[in-house]
């Protein structure tokens, strides 16, 4: 059986689909990739393991571990006509809008690995994606404040890469905390992949068309942009900032009470989940990192820290949430893991994007390896009005 058509309120018809990938019970809150919990990978592997984990549905042994790495390491360098792509954009442009560009424009540069239906072009995309992702955001990032961009050392790890690229500059060399590259890389292996959320909906049924691996990417990149998504740690970011703004912890009250009312459309970013209905267990990790991160930087006294935690303990004691079981979620506290790192809140999605790249890849490979797949096709309940004859105008009134 290759799926069956439900109908969710939430989106016309979701096609459901058999996956080998990713497990979540929402109700106890657990999550497994390729059957190792989420916990057990956070604590004992790196992101290019769990890459490696979720694309061949094994963990690596040390030599295929380190073959990986220096792969992926070999093709993080981009084009350089892509500096050409970029300029197109005004400076102002949000990342996310560069990165729905760039990651499509990749189709451009590499004939050898667009045939999706190819298993050679699918992997050989596969690794470019991973590895220029992080030189894509960080370009991205780097045009937006007007800096030249910083090309990857091939000797530093896939986190510390990215961050390298992010922060350091012609006149400055930056070397990464050790301590923030680990939760650099953390955010990385919490985000990769999450079974059939949106975007990654989005990536099985734009390659259910045959399209470039590329394109269907650039498709999850384009969905995970939107604050019920990917979007939400920006805007969990931003709404703290804001009750920081009306006022901090005294004025939280208010601000809940303004959640509360559903007429003011204003929602609690960074809680609730469409699955989770106890604690997300990313969240759970990301908190640990939070800390971990605010110890080493010594911001524990940071404001908006401490807006966070209260505004996590009224969501957990008060009784509007708890029925209906809003718990924080990932975006919640790597929003401000990245903040503390020094990554613009503009650029938290777009780092959500490179995360995710591998699970997006893993579940498109799965479909197409799938020799019974079809294009996608969502029926509909069809509510319009019935077949009727159409009036010359001169008799519509
Ligand atoms: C991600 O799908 C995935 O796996 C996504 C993701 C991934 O890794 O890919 O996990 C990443 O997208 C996490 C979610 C990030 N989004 C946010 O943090 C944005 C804020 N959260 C929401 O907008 C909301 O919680 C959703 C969209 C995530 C879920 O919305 P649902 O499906 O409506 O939630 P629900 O059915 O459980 O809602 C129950 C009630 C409803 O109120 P009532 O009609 O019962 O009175 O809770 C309310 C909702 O209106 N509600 C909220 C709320 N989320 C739900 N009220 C205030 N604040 C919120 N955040």
């Amino acid at each position: 059986q290759t799926g069956k058509f439900t109908y969710d309120p939430g989106f016309l018809s979701t096609a459901s689909c058999n996956s080998t990938i990713t497990y979540i019970d929402g109700d106890k809150g657990e999550l497994l990739y390729r059957g190792y919990p989420i916990e057990q990978l956070a604590q004992n592997c790196n992101y290019l393991e769990t890459c490696y984990l979720l694309l061949k549905g094994e963990l690596p042994n040390q030599k295929e571990r380190d073959d990986f790495t220096k792969l992926v390491t070999n093709h993080t360098m981009v084009n350089e006509q892509m500096q050409f792509f970029l300029r197109g954009f005004r400076r102002d442009a949000h990342p996310m809008a560069i990165m729905t560009g760039l990651v499509g424009a990749l189709s451009a540069f590499y004939h050898d690995s667009t045939d999706i239906h190819n298993a050679e072009h699918r992997e050989i995309s596969a690794i470019r994606l991973i590895a220029k992702m992080p030189t894509l955001v960080a370009m991205a990032y780097k045009y937006t404040i007007g800096q030249p961009y910083i090309y990857p050392k091939n000797d530093l790890t896939y986190a510390g890469n990215f961050m390298r690229m992010m922060f350091a500059t012609p006149c400055e060399e930056y070397t990464p905390n050790e301590v923030l590259v680990r939760a650099m890389d953390r955010i990385f292996i919490l985000h990769a992949d999450h079974e059939q959320n949106a975007s990654t909906s989005t990536v099985r049924l734009c390659g259910s068309s045959g399209t470039n691996p590329f394109a269907a990417i650039a498709a999850g990149v384009a969905c995970l942009w939107g604050p019920a998504h990917g979007g939400a740690n920006e805007a969990a970011l931003n709404m703290l900032e804001d009750v920081h703004r009306m006022g901090g912890v005294e004025k939280i009250g208010e601000f809940v009470r303004q959640v509360k009312d559903k007429s003011s459309g204003i929602k609690l970013m960074g809680f609730g989940h469409r699955v989770y209905k106890n604690y997300d267990p990313r969240a759970k990790l990301m908190r640990e990192t939070c800390h971990e991160v605010l110890d080493t930087l010594g911001l524990h006294d940071d404001p908006i820290f401490k807006l966070a935690m209260s505004l996590e303990k009224i969501a957990l004691e008060d009784e509007y949430f708890v029925a209906r079981k809003l718990y924080p979620n990932v975006d919640f506290y790597s929003g401000i893991v990245q903040r503390a790192i020094g990554i613009p809140v503009s650029l938290f999605t777009a780092v959500f994007a490179l995360a995710r790249t591998v699970g997006w890849i893993a579940q498109l490979n799965e479909m197409i390896a799938d020799p019974e797949y079809k294009i996608g096709r969502p029926r509909q309940l069809y509510t319009g009005a019935t077949a009727r004859t159409l009036k010359p105008i001169e008799q519509r009134g």
